[in-house]
């Protein structure tokens, strides 16, 4: 993919590939071009060349609409609920971007039936996030920050999503929520792809079975998570820190 903002050139010739049942980390300094990476892949910052195939399809050129309704579910950085609406509208409104909201449930309870993907009803959805079904009726401006990164990525899952895109899912979490928040997406691992951006390391790498590094908007390296979180000074020659 190659990306502008008006004359500036963001991404660079940028590839990757993201694989079904696997947690891939996106890494790499601010302003290296990972949020803007996550806004291409989702037709929100349109490439100028390049294309992106999502399980088999070409969905560049698509409306972020389609592309959602495709099966990509975003958790963006800061994470924005819709202010002023409960947990349950929140949800709602998550799975009406994908017509999946209240579609007939899919019968399969395990596994991940190819072509027609997991289900995300609110069952399911609790089962990774228990604490989100007693808080249904609450306005999503009351709940503490854990609990609305919760929601957050509830509602990127509600509907027929297989690609969960988190861009920097911890970022200001006090230390038991990230554990919690980590809990679940290493359950959810297996069932859908993920594709995280976070800057802690130790946490991303933990979770993530391959990485990519962006560098000034260029890919700058490729492999597995394992690596770069045991050997620290492989880490430092990789990522500068
Ligand atoms: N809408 C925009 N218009 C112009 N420039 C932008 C826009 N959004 C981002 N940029 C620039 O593009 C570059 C990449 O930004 P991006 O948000 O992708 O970085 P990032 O890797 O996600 O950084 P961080 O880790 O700080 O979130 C930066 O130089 C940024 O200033
Ligand atoms: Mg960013």
């Amino acid at each position: 993919m190659n990306t502008f903002y008006g004359k500036s050139h963001i991404l660079h010739d940028v590839g990757m590939e993201v694989r079904a049942g696997e947690v891939t980390a996106l890494l790499g300094r601010n302003g290296a071009g990972k949020s803007s990476t996550f806004k291409s892949i989702m037709g929100l910052a349109p490439t100028a060349s390049g294309t992106v195939r999502f399980d088999g399809k070409l969905i560049s050129g698509l409306t972020p609409e389609q592309i959602a309704r495709a099966g990509i579910g975003l958790v963006p950085q800061g994470r924005r609920l819709f202010p002023g609406l409960t947990v349950a509208e929140n949800l709602r409104l998550g799975g009406l971007s994908r017509g999946g909201g209240k579609a007939a449930r899919a019968p399969n309870t395990g596994g991940n039936a190819s072509g027609a993907g997991v289900h995300w009803d609110q069952e399911r959805i609790f089962s990774y996030f228990p604490r989100i079904r007693d808080k249904l009726g609450t306005n999503a401006d009351l709940l503490s920050g854990g609990e609305q990164q919760m929601v957050a990525i509830a509602r990127a899952l509600s509907g027929n999503v297989k690609l969960l895109m988190l861009d920097e899912p911890f970022e200001g979490l006090a230390p038991a929520v990230v554990e919690e928040v980590f809990k679940s997406l290493d359950q959810l691992r297996g069932e859908i792809a993920i594709l995280v951006i976070e800057h802690d390391l130790d946490l991303v790498l933990a979770l993530a079975d391959r990485a990519y590094v962006l560098d000034r908007g260029h890919v700058s390296h490729t492999g597995p998570a394992e690596p770069l979180l045991r050997d620290i000074e492989f880490r430092k020659q990789v990522l500068w820190m």
